[in-house]
């Protein structure tokens, strides 16, 4: 056993985020010391080396309860090993939100802890992670619901193509378990768990997943493979083999090929987003391209593609859509 002493500090309002803070706690070890306290009970962290701090999303970022947690605590937390984790429903993080009001982003998973970072920038997570969440649509209070069946009515279906059920019970567990083991490697040189299945709870529980149907599997396997031509959107997402730096060095010989600019826009140890624009008729014709890496499929690059001109205007946008899709999954890097 180490001497290091860690605090999972977590925010929940349904449920999912306690669950996993105490899944992670076993996942760091039995024989740790890792103490699991809702942000209310904390009334200090001086006592621990390394906190953990695990919100669900609202709205594209964690908790208010989670900033205020993060503020108080500032000083302290400067100087420990901190690591942040987020549940939420939406987890491709190679998905870009495109809506009146902000300019396009990542959204979803981990990329939800980008403005927590952001505002707090003397803290460097060691580690983040964006695990997805249980199913609680039954139980959201009153002005949950109106607002979710709000959002369901407006928002855009940009999303990769998993709704209802599956968009709330989509906790991926190998998530979770991939963020203890870093989380063991760097803060406490261990090496990775060794009995990780055995210890999975809180995926196989009855509740809240099995609440409506006990018969439906659970789905693990998501469609990470997706074409899509809607009115607002053309998308295409696929995997290839190799690393991230791989990928980069693909996107920019096509950038070279296709004569188009690239603009970084977010980067991140698992993930960069580009827009690559070209000028066509006069006007700026832009795609997204989104290239990430998931704990859950190691050896793969996750790649989205999506460009949001009016269907007539996509022309050369899909034909530059088509080359980059050619030029990274060319030689048999293509994964199904
Ligand atoms: C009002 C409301 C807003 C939400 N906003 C988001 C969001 O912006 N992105 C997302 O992926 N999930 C969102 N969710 C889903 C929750 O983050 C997700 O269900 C989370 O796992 C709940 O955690 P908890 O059970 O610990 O409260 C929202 C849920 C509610 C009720």
């Amino acid at each position: 056993m180490t001497h290091k002493k860690g605090l999972i500090a977590y925010h929940t309002q349904y449920g999912s985020t306690a669950e996993v803070a105490y899944w992670l706690k076993v996942l760091i070890g039995k024989d740790q010391r890792v103490d699991v306290k809702s942000m209310d009970q904390i009334l200090t962290v001086e006592p621990y080396d390394y906190i953990i701090i695990g919100s669900y999303a609202r709205w594209e970022k964690p908790s208010k309860k989670t900033y205020a947690f993060v503020e108080k605590f500032l000083k302290d937390l400067k100087d420990r090993q901190v690591a942040y984790f987020i549940t939420s429903g939406d987890c491709d993080e190679t998905t870009v939100m495109n809506m009146p009001g902000k300019p396009p982003h990542l959204t979803s998973g981990r990329n939800y802890l980008f403005d927590i970072q952001a505002k707090f920038p003397d803290i460097k997570p060691v580690t983040t992670g964006g695990f997805g969440g249980r199913q609680a649509t039954p139980l959201l209070n009153t002005k949950d619901s109106l607002l979710i069946w709000l959002l369901e009515k407006t928002m855009p279906k940009d999303k990769i193509g998993w709704a209802g059920r599956d968009i709330w019970e989509s906790l991926i567990c190998e998530r979770v378990e991939a963020f203890a083991d870093e989380l063991r490697k760097t803060v406490l040189s261990l090496p990775p768990c060794n009995d990780a299945a055995s210890l999975r709870g809180c995926w196989t529980s009855l509740q809240p997943a099995h609440l409506t149907d006990p018969l439906i599997e659970k789905n693990t396997v998501k469609p990470y493979s997706q074409k899509q031509d809607t009115p607002r959107m053309l998308l295409s997402r696929f995997r290839i083999k190799g690393s991230l730096l791989d990928a980069v060095s693909f996107i920019h010989e096509w950038s070279i090929q296709s004569a188009t600019e690239l603009k970084e826009i977010q980067k991140d140890y698992y993930i960069l987003y580009y827009q690559a624009t070209k000028s066509q008729n006069s006007k700026n014709r832009t795609i997204h391209i989104v290239a990430a890496l998931f704990s859950e499929d190691p050896g793969a690059v996750h790649i989205a593609l999506r460009n949001y001109d009016k269907p007539p205007l996509r022309g050369k946008a899909a034909s530059d859509m088509a080359l980059a899709e050619e030029i990274l999954c060319a030689d048999g890097r293509g994964l199904s």
